[in-house]
Protein backbone atom coordinates (compact mmCIF):
# COMPACT_ATOMS: atom_id res chain seq x y z
CA UNK A 1 0.00 0.00 0.00
CA UNK A 2 1.65 3.24 -1.14
CA UNK A 3 -0.14 6.01 0.56
CA UNK A 4 1.13 8.87 1.85
CA UNK A 5 2.56 9.43 5.69
CA UNK A 6 -1.18 10.82 6.75
CA UNK A 7 -3.18 7.97 4.86
CA UNK A 8 -0.84 5.38 6.34
CA UNK A 9 -1.65 7.06 10.37
CA UNK A 10 -5.51 6.81 9.14
CA UNK A 11 -5.14 3.10 7.92
CA UNK A 12 -3.19 2.24 10.87
CA UNK A 13 -6.09 4.24 13.50
CA UNK A 14 -8.62 2.42 11.53
CA UNK A 15 -7.33 -0.82 12.20
CA UNK A 16 -6.72 -0.76 15.96
CA UNK A 17 -10.23 1.01 16.30
CA UNK A 18 -11.71 -1.87 13.80
CA UNK A 19 -9.75 -4.21 16.34
CA UNK A 20 -11.63 -3.06 19.32
CA UNK A 21 -14.98 -3.00 18.18
CA UNK A 22 -14.66 -6.38 15.78
CA UNK A 23 -13.82 -7.66 20.10
CA UNK A 24 -16.85 -5.23 21.11
CA UNK A 25 -19.11 -6.98 18.46
CA UNK A 26 -18.70 -10.52 19.55
CA UNK A 27 -20.35 -9.37 22.82
CA UNK A 28 -22.95 -7.83 21.33
CA UNK A 29 -24.10 -10.79 19.56
CA UNK A 30 -24.07 -12.38 22.93
CA UNK A 31 -26.02 -9.79 24.46
CA UNK A 32 -28.62 -9.90 21.66
CA UNK A 33 -30.51 -12.51 24.34
CA UNK A 34 -30.49 -10.98 27.47
CA UNK A 35 -33.01 -8.88 29.19
CA UNK A 36 -30.96 -5.01 29.64
CA UNK A 37 -29.60 -5.78 25.59
CA UNK A 38 -26.63 -4.35 24.58
CA UNK A 39 -27.79 -0.67 24.07
CA UNK A 40 -25.21 0.98 27.01
CA UNK A 41 -22.44 -1.78 26.08
CA UNK A 42 -22.36 -0.20 22.49
CA UNK A 43 -22.92 3.36 23.36
CA UNK A 44 -19.61 2.28 25.39
CA UNK A 45 -17.55 1.05 22.16
CA UNK A 46 -18.15 3.38 20.43
CA UNK A 47 -17.08 5.85 22.54
CA UNK A 48 -14.09 4.28 23.04
CA UNK A 49 -13.07 3.72 19.34
CA UNK A 50 -13.15 7.45 18.88
CA UNK A 51 -11.00 7.82 21.39
CA UNK A 52 -8.24 5.32 20.15
CA UNK A 53 -8.77 7.19 16.96
CA UNK A 54 -8.37 10.67 18.21
CA UNK A 55 -5.80 9.36 20.71
CA UNK A 56 -3.58 8.52 17.89
CA UNK A 57 -4.38 10.96 14.64
CA UNK A 58 -3.73 13.83 17.08
CA UNK A 59 -0.99 12.79 18.67
CA UNK A 60 0.83 12.53 15.41
CA UNK A 61 -0.59 15.97 14.36
CA UNK A 62 -1.57 18.34 17.11
CA UNK A 63 -1.83 21.00 14.92
CA UNK A 64 -5.04 19.83 12.89
CA UNK A 65 -8.79 20.47 13.86
CA UNK A 66 -10.94 17.71 14.96
CA UNK A 67 -14.94 16.57 13.67
CA UNK A 68 -15.92 13.49 15.48
CA UNK A 69 -18.94 12.06 15.90
CA UNK A 70 -19.15 11.12 19.68
CA UNK A 71 -16.87 14.26 20.57
CA UNK A 72 -17.86 16.98 18.07
CA UNK A 73 -15.94 19.92 17.01
CA UNK A 74 -12.40 20.78 18.16
CA UNK A 75 -10.67 23.83 15.83
CA UNK A 76 -6.96 23.09 15.47
CA UNK A 77 -4.12 25.68 15.14
CA UNK A 78 -3.92 24.83 11.67
CA UNK A 79 -7.52 26.49 10.45
CA UNK A 80 -6.50 24.51 7.09
CA UNK A 81 -6.19 20.59 8.10
CA UNK A 82 -9.17 18.74 10.10
CA UNK A 83 -9.95 15.12 10.68
CA UNK A 84 -13.78 13.98 10.44
CA UNK A 85 -14.38 11.16 12.15
CA UNK A 86 -17.13 8.52 12.45
CA UNK A 87 -15.67 5.47 14.96
CA UNK A 88 -19.08 3.37 14.11
CA UNK A 89 -20.80 4.28 11.10
CA UNK A 90 -23.55 1.96 11.28
CA UNK A 91 -24.54 1.52 15.02
CA UNK A 92 -28.11 0.30 14.76
CA UNK A 93 -26.42 -2.70 12.40
CA UNK A 94 -23.74 -3.02 15.25
CA UNK A 95 -26.38 -3.38 17.79
CA UNK A 96 -28.51 -5.84 16.28
CA UNK A 97 -25.45 -7.79 15.56
CA UNK A 98 -25.30 -7.31 12.35
CA UNK A 99 -22.08 -7.29 10.80
CA UNK A 100 -22.13 -4.41 8.17
CA UNK A 101 -21.02 -1.65 9.96
CA UNK A 102 -17.37 0.80 8.88
CA UNK A 103 -14.93 2.95 11.08
CA UNK A 104 -14.84 6.19 8.44
CA UNK A 105 -11.78 9.04 8.26
CA UNK A 106 -11.63 11.52 6.33
CA UNK A 107 -8.54 14.67 5.81
CA UNK A 108 -9.74 17.81 4.81
CA UNK A 109 -7.44 21.06 3.86
CA UNK A 110 -8.78 24.12 2.84
CA UNK A 111 -12.26 22.99 2.36
CA UNK A 112 -11.66 19.93 0.53
CA UNK A 113 -11.29 15.88 1.29
CA UNK A 114 -7.58 14.80 0.02
CA UNK A 115 -7.81 11.13 2.02
CA UNK A 116 -10.14 8.60 2.82
CA UNK A 117 -10.19 5.67 4.77
CA UNK A 118 -13.31 3.44 5.18
CA UNK A 119 -12.80 0.38 7.03
CA UNK A 120 -15.05 -2.97 7.45
CA UNK A 121 -13.37 -4.55 10.08
CA UNK A 122 -15.91 -6.90 9.79
CA UNK A 123 -15.25 -8.47 6.38
CA UNK A 124 -11.50 -7.10 6.44
CA UNK A 125 -12.15 -4.38 3.85
CA UNK A 126 -9.95 -1.33 3.72
CA UNK A 127 -11.24 0.91 1.12
CA UNK A 128 -9.00 4.49 0.90
CA UNK A 129 -8.38 6.73 -1.39
CA UNK A 130 -5.96 9.83 -2.29
CA UNK A 131 -6.67 12.99 -3.95
CA UNK A 132 -5.37 12.44 -7.50
CA UNK A 133 -3.94 8.63 -6.65
CA UNK A 134 -7.52 6.71 -6.86
CA UNK A 135 -9.03 4.94 -4.92
CA UNK A 136 -8.23 1.22 -3.70
CA UNK A 137 -9.75 -1.74 -1.91
CA UNK A 138 -7.02 -3.51 0.18
CA UNK A 139 -4.71 -4.08 -2.89
CA UNK A 140 -7.12 -3.55 -5.82
CA UNK A 141 -7.98 -0.34 -7.43
CA UNK A 142 -11.99 0.44 -7.63
CA UNK A 143 -13.79 1.71 -10.42
CA UNK A 144 -17.47 3.24 -10.73
CA UNK A 145 -20.01 0.41 -12.42
CA UNK A 146 -20.17 0.80 -16.42
CA UNK A 147 -24.34 -0.09 -15.89
CA UNK A 148 -25.92 2.46 -18.41
CA UNK A 149 -29.42 1.66 -17.70
CA UNK A 150 -31.52 3.08 -15.11
CA UNK A 151 -33.37 -0.82 -15.49
CA UNK A 152 -30.48 -1.85 -14.21
CA UNK A 153 -29.00 -0.28 -11.81
CA UNK A 154 -29.02 -0.55 -8.06
CA UNK A 155 -29.35 2.67 -5.42
CA UNK A 156 -28.65 2.67 -1.91
CA UNK A 157 -29.73 4.95 0.84
CA UNK A 158 -31.19 5.61 4.12
CA UNK A 159 -34.29 5.84 5.53
CA UNK A 160 -34.64 7.77 8.21
CA UNK A 161 -35.93 5.98 11.40
CA UNK A 162 -37.43 7.70 14.48
CA UNK A 163 -40.04 10.27 13.24
CA UNK A 164 -36.80 12.32 11.54
CA UNK A 165 -38.10 15.16 9.70
CA UNK A 166 -36.40 13.82 6.23
CA UNK A 167 -38.70 10.65 5.83
CA UNK A 168 -41.69 12.24 3.88
CA UNK A 169 -39.06 13.32 0.95
CA UNK A 170 -37.46 10.41 1.12
CA UNK A 171 -40.70 8.11 0.61
CA UNK A 172 -41.34 10.55 -1.92
CA UNK A 173 -37.86 9.74 -3.45
CA UNK A 174 -38.46 5.87 -3.84
CA UNK A 175 -41.80 6.50 -5.29
CA UNK A 176 -39.90 8.11 -8.32
CA UNK A 177 -37.09 6.11 -8.09
CA UNK A 178 -38.16 2.05 -7.86
CA UNK A 179 -40.28 1.97 -10.47
CA UNK A 180 -37.96 2.65 -12.98
CA UNK A 181 -34.32 1.01 -11.45
CA UNK A 182 -33.68 -2.52 -10.17
CA UNK A 183 -33.44 -2.53 -6.85
CA UNK A 184 -32.69 -0.39 -3.97
CA UNK A 185 -31.17 -1.33 -0.68
CA UNK A 186 -31.16 0.03 2.84
CA UNK A 187 -27.58 -1.09 4.45
CA UNK A 188 -27.23 0.99 7.21
CA UNK A 189 -23.93 2.26 6.69
CA UNK A 190 -23.49 5.61 4.67
CA UNK A 191 -19.58 5.09 4.61
CA UNK A 192 -20.23 1.84 3.02
CA UNK A 193 -22.80 2.84 0.68
CA UNK A 194 -20.41 5.13 -0.61
CA UNK A 195 -17.45 2.67 -0.96
CA UNK A 196 -19.91 0.27 -2.57
CA UNK A 197 -20.94 2.64 -5.12
CA UNK A 198 -16.61 3.52 -5.95
CA UNK A 199 -16.50 -0.26 -6.17
CA UNK A 200 -19.07 -1.06 -8.62
CA UNK A 201 -21.32 -3.16 -6.43
CA UNK A 202 -23.92 -0.58 -5.84
CA UNK A 203 -24.48 1.94 -9.24
CA UNK A 204 -25.45 5.08 -6.86
CA UNK A 205 -26.43 6.14 -3.64
CA UNK A 206 -28.46 8.94 -2.14
CA UNK A 207 -29.20 10.27 1.36
CA UNK A 208 -31.10 13.68 2.94
CA UNK A 209 -30.38 14.14 6.60
CA UNK A 210 -27.12 12.85 7.11
CA UNK A 211 -23.64 14.25 8.96
CA UNK A 212 -20.22 14.98 7.45
CA UNK A 213 -18.76 11.99 9.54
CA UNK A 214 -21.03 10.19 7.32
CA UNK A 215 -20.07 10.25 4.14
CA UNK A 216 -16.98 12.87 4.21
CA UNK A 217 -14.27 9.93 3.17
CA UNK A 218 -17.42 8.12 1.03
CA UNK A 219 -17.43 11.31 -1.11
CA UNK A 220 -13.40 11.48 -1.91
CA UNK A 221 -13.95 6.93 -2.56
CA UNK A 222 -16.50 7.37 -4.91
CA UNK A 223 -14.87 10.26 -6.77
CA UNK A 224 -11.39 8.47 -7.05
CA UNK A 225 -13.12 5.83 -8.52
CA UNK A 226 -14.96 8.07 -11.63
CA UNK A 227 -17.85 8.49 -10.37
CA UNK A 228 -19.61 12.02 -10.15
CA UNK A 229 -21.03 13.49 -6.26
CA UNK A 230 -22.83 16.32 -5.54
CA UNK A 231 -26.01 18.09 -3.34
CA UNK A 232 -29.04 16.61 -3.90
CA UNK A 233 -30.28 20.55 -4.73
CA UNK A 234 -28.92 22.53 -7.23
CA UNK A 235 -25.25 24.50 -6.07
CA UNK A 236 -25.43 22.26 -2.37
CA UNK A 237 -22.33 21.25 -0.90
CA UNK A 238 -23.30 17.91 0.21
CA UNK A 239 -20.88 18.20 3.83
CA UNK A 240 -22.42 21.29 4.64
CA UNK A 241 -25.99 20.89 3.78
CA UNK A 242 -26.36 17.31 4.60
CA UNK A 243 -27.82 15.63 1.46
CA UNK A 244 -25.76 13.65 -0.53
CA UNK A 245 -26.41 12.04 -3.94
CA UNK A 246 -23.92 9.98 -6.58
CA UNK A 247 -23.72 7.63 -9.39
CA UNK A 248 -21.38 6.17 -12.38
CA UNK A 249 -21.20 9.62 -14.76
CA UNK A 250 -23.04 7.47 -17.31
CA UNK A 251 -26.07 7.30 -15.18
CA UNK A 252 -25.50 10.72 -12.61
CA UNK A 253 -27.77 13.65 -14.20
CA UNK A 254 -30.78 11.08 -14.80
CA UNK A 255 -30.76 9.56 -11.31
CA UNK A 256 -30.07 13.11 -9.68
CA UNK A 257 -33.15 14.39 -11.78
CA UNK A 258 -35.31 11.77 -10.44
CA UNK A 259 -34.29 12.38 -6.66
CA UNK A 260 -34.61 16.11 -7.44
CA UNK A 261 -38.47 15.19 -8.87
C1 LIG B 1 -26.05 6.28 10.23
C2 LIG B 1 -25.77 5.36 9.06
C3 LIG B 1 -27.03 5.12 8.24
C4 LIG B 1 -27.64 6.41 7.76
C5 LIG B 1 -27.92 7.33 8.95
C6 LIG B 1 -26.64 7.58 9.72
P1 LIG B 1 -24.49 6.14 12.42
O1 LIG B 1 -24.84 6.60 10.89
O2 LIG B 1 -24.79 5.89 8.22
O3 LIG B 1 -26.77 4.33 7.09
O4 LIG B 1 -28.83 6.13 7.08
O5 LIG B 1 -28.41 8.56 8.42
O6 LIG B 1 -26.92 8.43 10.82
O7 LIG B 1 -25.47 6.82 13.31
O8 LIG B 1 -24.61 4.67 12.46
O9 LIG B 1 -23.09 6.62 12.63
Amino acid sequence: MQGSANLNLMIKAARKAGRALVKDFREVENLQVSSKGPGDFVTKADREAERIIKDDLMAARPTYGWLGEETGETPGVDPTRRWIVDPLDGTTNFLHGLPHWSVSIALEHKGEIVSAVVFDAAKDEMYWAEKGAGAWMNESRLRVSGRRQMIEAIFATGVPFGGRGTLPATLQDLARLMPVCAGMRRWGSAALDLAYVAAGRFDGYWERGIYPWDIAAGTLLVREAGGMVSGIREGDDPLEKGAVICANPALFEEFRKIIRG
